[in-house]
């Protein structure tokens, strides 16, 4: 971690200050997501222009903010609000946060994003449990100086836990939806991809796109915090349908899914908290 980051651990000793609950359950929201704070009894929330570390939020439908409340009884954390490696911030930045909710004490991370459909069968509004994935983001979170007490090679082996996946489809179940499943490939970005890329990452395996989640996951996985992530697929990729990909059909599909994903995630909070 560079000089200029904050400690992790002062971040949270902040975070234990807003609230006397105690989630061990967080949940970061992507496009699509944001409409579960709607169902969010909240306790405490703080723009993450105030907590040193965290980065500022640039693209719209993101808040910025962090809170703490029940969801479904559950307590949890949410993050409304990433930061993306495509908008230049350092991969240590991008994932700050991450080390931050570690150092609170959460155990288990649930990551939300916006991912494009590769895989021929999905379809827009489709939502797709992250079995795996694939790092072409030319990054690796974990790159520089080794960190005391954390381990240098970390294994990804299982990085979305078996568990907590099982949870996201009965979730999905109880609200009549079937959750398809499959691997997540991250790219950079900002463009979106091409359709030959498209076609190379699909006889590569993967079935979903996108440009956040990986980070994140690499770096809960060195934490020792379960993880799993949900993907809505927002739009088919590149060459996958007709038209020309935009951040506006990103968003249109979101909203028109939104009470779908608020209502799975609901469900899953209630599900986590039966079954710890
Ligand atoms: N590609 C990359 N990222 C995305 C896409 C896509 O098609 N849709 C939403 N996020």
């Amino acid at each position: 971690m560079s000089k200029q980051q904050p400690s992790p651990q002062a971040v949270a000793a902040r975070l234990k200050k807003l609230s006397p609950l105690r989630p061990s359950l967080a949940i970061v929201l992507g496009s699509g997501f944001h409409h579960v704070l709607s169902r969010l009894k909240v306790e405490a929330e703080v723009p993450y222009g105030s907590l040193p570390g965290f980065p500022p939020v640039g693209v719209s439908g993101h808040a910025g903010q962090l809170l703490m409340g029940s969801l479904g009884g559950t307590p949890v954390m949410v993050m409304s609000g990433r930061a993306h490696f495509y908008e230049g911030h350092p991969m240590e930045r991008v994932t700050f946060a991450v080390r931050a909710l570690a150092a609170y004490g959460i155990r288990d991370l649930l990551l939300t994003n916006a991912a494009g459909g590769v895989n021929r069968s999905f379809r827009p509004g489709d939502f797709m449990v992250v079995t795996d994935h694939i790092n072409l983001m030319g990054a690796n979170p974990l790159r520089g100086a080794p960190l005391p007490g954390l381990p240098r090679f970390v294994d990804l082996t299982c990085a979305y836990d078996e568990e907590l996946r099982r949870l996201l489809c009965r979730a999905g179940q109880k609200c009549g939806t079937k959750l398809r499943a499959g691997v997540y490939l991250a790219v950079s970005g900002p463009s979106y991809e091409t359709p030959a890329e498209i076609r190379a990452f699909a006889r590569l395996g993967s079935d979903a796109v996108g440009m956040s989640t990986v980070p994140e996951t690499v770096v809960a996985r060195q934490c020792g915090m379960k993880v799993a992530a949900l993907s809505c697929i927002t739009n088919l990729a590149a060459g996958r349908g007709r038209g020309t990909l935009s951040h506006a059909e990103v968003l249109e599909t979101a909203e028109r899914v939104k009470s779908l994903a608020a209502e799975v995630l609901e469900n899953f909070a209630m599900l986590y908290e039966k079954n710890r």
